[in-house]
């Protein structure tokens, strides 16, 4: 078997900022269009075999950024949240937080629990937004996600940064430069092509050598 029935896609959307500083614009301009390649990326996602999507929103070690910086971005996924949930539903896409509720601002915290409770029946994408999340903190606590089979990061980075540490000890690793507000369905549908192009071998023999 080579090609998984669904895939667990997990996606380090990086780039939001340097995407808005480009066209002379704050910071937080490239985090709104940030929520629209979300939103492109979801809708395209089934399509494309995926039945997880865990996106990485923001990261524990995020709060050291500007207070104004973290207050945009949280108001942000609350207005994403409330938003998006009709839409979400008509598409069939379940959708979860995970990481650490406890330092949330209260009306994002409601608004993901109504967004859960909304979405709960959705069968066709499991959406997980990870929003002050850490793997090593994860770990420590047992909260275990299924295993990636595809990471992905945009922005032209190449680390990992403390997002799923565990579930990615086998995922195929995929980097673009692309600016995460760049990114969108001919992107993520490159990055599963490339995907289904390698040979996952598990720590086995190639497929010709296995007899
Ligand atoms: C990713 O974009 C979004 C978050 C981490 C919240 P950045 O904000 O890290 O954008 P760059 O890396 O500075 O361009
Ligand atoms: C990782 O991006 C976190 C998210 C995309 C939410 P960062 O921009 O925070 O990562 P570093 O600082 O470049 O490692
Ligand atoms: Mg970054």
């Amino acid at each position: 078997m080579s090609q998984s029935p669904s895939l667990h896609v997990a996606i380090v959307m990086d780039g939001n900022g340097r995407w808005a500083a480009r066209r002379g614009r704050p910071r937080t301009a490239g985090h709104r269009a940030g929520a629209e390649a979300v939103r492109r990326v979801v809708e395209a996602a089934p399509g494309l075999g995926i039945g997880g999507l865990t996106l990485f929103a923001f990261s524990a070690d995020n709060w050291s950024r500007p207070p104004a910086e973290v207050a945009a971005l949280m108001r942000l996924f609350a207005r994403y949240l409330r938003s998006e949930t009709a839409r979400l539903r008509e598409h069939g896409v379940r959708l979860e937080l995970v990481g650490r509720r406890d330092r949330l601002p209260a009306p994002l915290v409601t608004a993901i629990a109504a967004a859960e409770h909304a979405t709960a029946a959705g069968g066709a994408l499991h959406l997980r937004l990870a929003v002050d999340y850490s793997a090593r903190a994860a770990i420590r606590a047992g909260r275990i996600l299924p295993d990636v089979d595809l990471l992905i990061r945009t922005g032209g980075e190449q680390r990992l940064s403390d997002f799923l540490l565990w579930e990615c000890a086998y995922a195929e690793l995929y980097f673009t430069d692309t600016m995460w507000p760049d990114f969108g369905a001919a992107d993520v549908a490159a990055a599963v092509a490339e995907f289904h192009s390698r040979e996952r071998r598990f720590g086995g023999l190639p497929d010709a050598a296995a007899g």
